[in-house]
């Protein structure tokens, strides 16, 4: 039998309904994401069973989208991969179920996908012929990663946030400066016109080996602005922004330095982040690195990404077995 080859990707781990047609891994056919931003807004945060529900009446029009879009019906795919953690419970067993009932239908592989590699897999599908080693900084709502990637697969954990991750800290003091939700791109956005030195913010752990600390500077923003209640918004979002950057930055070309590898990529919601993916441009072309960045859209939720990574872990792997759950605290495999 031949290696399949044009994959069907599903994710559902969080807020966004997403799929998309992959072929070869690398080669996006299409990619669909319903946003339930609207639907959780007013809470100031993803509701749980909300997303679940969304995701229930949103996953078969997308998928079918999704078809369309590539030109594709169910006989041409070779393979289903869905998400299978780590996210909301919930939201992952209407993707799992959905992804394994379309397996079992078309009589394909199905692969289980892990998110976390999958923002990482993100990287290959803007440029196909990137190569481990490389050291990849996934920067997500829920996690904030340093990894020093050997090979395909083979990650060492360099470094992790002791305790906020920093999509959460953006998404925290957004609300705190009443900028709605989600609060990363309403802070770009807000920081655009603001004054980056007008607050000097503190760089948390930022000469202590790889782990990253954001807590803190979620609260000195608040004391801070009780204090300068006239504070204009504008500055206090550039300071935070331009404190989370120089660390995420720091800690990223020390691992390249202390590893050796020429090669650095990015991943995860907060990669979308303008200040970031400038500085980061200019800390690479300043250190003689070859920098991936994922295009906005690639950092973000996406089934491109959960494809990309399925091609990839059927090959090393072969399919995943129809009884696996959904595992919400799933980890980064380390070798
Ligand atoms: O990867 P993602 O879409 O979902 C998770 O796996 O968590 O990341 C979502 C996170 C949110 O915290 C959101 O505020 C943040 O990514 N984010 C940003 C930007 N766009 C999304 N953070 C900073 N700047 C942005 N432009
Ligand atoms: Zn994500």
């Amino acid at each position: 039998m031949r290696a399949p080859e044009v994959l069907l990707g599903i994710e559902t781990s969080c807020d966004e309904t997403a799929a998309a047609v992959v072929a070869g891994g690398v080669d996006v056919r299409s990619s669909v994401v319903s946003s339930q931003v609207d639907l959780h807004a007013r809470f100031g945060g993803v509701v749980p069973e909300i997303a679940s529900r969304a995701h229930v009446e949103l996953l078969g029009p997308v998928v079918a989208e999704a078809l369309v879009e590539s030109g594709r019906s169910g006989n041409d795919i070779d393979a289903v991969a869905a998400t299978v953690g780590p996210g909301l419970v919930g939201s992952l067993l209407v993707g799992l179920a959905a992804a394994k009932a379309l397996a079992l239908v078309w009589g394909v592989p199905f692969v289980g996908v892990n998110h976390l590699e999958a923002h990482l897999y993100a990287a290959f599908l803007d440029e196909p012929a990137l190569e481990p080693p490389m050291v990849a900084l996934l920067v997500s709502g829920g996690h904030t990663l340093l990894v020093a990637v050997d090979d395909h697969g083979r990650y060492r954990v360099l470094g992790s946030t002791v305790d906020d991750a920093a999509g959460e800290a953006f998404d925290k003091v957004a609300r705190f400066l009443g900028l709605g939700y989600p609060g990363g791109p309403a802070i770009d956005r807000t920081a655009l016109t603001g004054d980056p030195t007008a607050i000097d913010f503190p760089r948390a752990m930022l000469d202590q080996g790889y782990d990253f600390s954001f807590s803190g500077l979620k609260t000195a923003v608040v004391t801070y602005v009780r204090r300068h209640p006239e504070v204009a918004t504008e500055d206090v979002a550039a300071s935070f922004q331009q404190a989370v950057v120089d660390v995420l930055v720091a800690k990223t070309r020390k691992a390249a330095r202390d590893t050796g590898f020429d090669r650095v990529c990015l991943g995860g919601g907060v990669a979308a982040n303008s200040l970031l993916r400038e500085r980061f441009l200019d800390a690479c072309a300043t250190d003689g690195l070859q920098c991936h960045l994922p295009s906005r859209a690639m950092c973000t939720d996406n089934a491109a990404m959960v494809a990309a990574a399925g091609w990839w872990r059927l090959r090393s792997d072969g399919p995943t077995d129809l009884g696996a759950g959904a595992e919400p605290n799933l980890r980064l495999p380390v070798s």
